[in-house]
């Protein structure tokens, strides 16, 4: 019997599509679906919530280990309190890069991340480092893709706003997400890279579904 989980590890910058499509590849492929940038996300928000100085990296991580995250069924709480709306707000997406790049933060969101991949036998998982460092064993590393501006104006699409200042501020989080020390954007050598511009979410998940099924074959025999 292969008990090895099914790991699929979505990464890109923001824009790139990860949710979407890592939550239609989930269906089609029947596995559940983890968005860890939520989890960063939950924590900056029980930071700020707390007035917990964000730049005070010892207390921000002992507050990561103190709270309770859950992510699931499109919905974020800490603590049993719903927290899915604030979370994507201006205050939450401008500082979550400051957190993220906190080492001891770093580590205790990949224990629960780890966690919860292996006790579901696998999951389609999206983030910045799944690929690099939190699966670096997944079944299929896929790093996507698209140009600054078609990032910005999907954003813009979703959450309204001017599309230069959010191309600015979207490049800004990119800068600061793939030069952190600790687990930084980048693609791995093992990653297929996809360009997600001008393509449909069926194309991309198509194209995605067809090169698991050889490598599931593959690890099996
Ligand atoms: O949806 P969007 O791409 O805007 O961001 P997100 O996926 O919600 O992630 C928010 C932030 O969390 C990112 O900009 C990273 O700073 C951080 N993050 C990370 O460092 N590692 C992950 N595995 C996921 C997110």
């Amino acid at each position: 019997m292969n008990s090895t989980p099914v790991i699929v590890a979505i990464d890109g910058p923001a824009g790139a599509g990860k949710s979407t499509i890592a939550r239609a590849l989930a269906s089609r492929l029947g596995l559940e679906y983890l968005d860890t940038g939520a989890m960063y996300r939950a924590v900056t928000h029980a930071a700020m919530d707390r007035s917990v100085a964000l730049d005070d990296t010892e207390a921000v991580a002992a507050l990561a280990r103190s709270i309770s995250i859950r992510v699931a069924d499109g919905k974020t709480s800490v603590d049993d309190i719903d927290v899915s709306e604030p979370i994507r707000g201006g205050a939450v997406t401008a500082a979550v890069s400051t957190v993220a790049a906190n080492s001891a933060v770093r580590r205790s969101m990949r224990d629960l991340q780890r966690a919860w991949g292996l006790s579901r036998g696998g999951g389609v998982i999206e983030g910045r480092d799944i690929g690099t460092v939190v699966f670096p064993d997944a079944l299929l590393k896929v790093y996507l893709t698209a140009s600054p501006r078609v990032r910005a104006e999907r954003r813009v699409a979703e959450v309204g706003g001017d599309v230069d200042a959010m191309e600015r501020s979207i490049m800004e989080r990119d800068h600061k997400d793939s030069s952190r020390s600790d687990s930084p954007l980048s693609t791995s050598s093992d990653s297929v890279v996809i360009d997600t511009g001008g393509r449909t979410v069926d194309a991309i998940v198509d194209e995605i579904v067809a090169m698991i099924a050889p490598r599931r074959t593959a690890r099996r025999s």
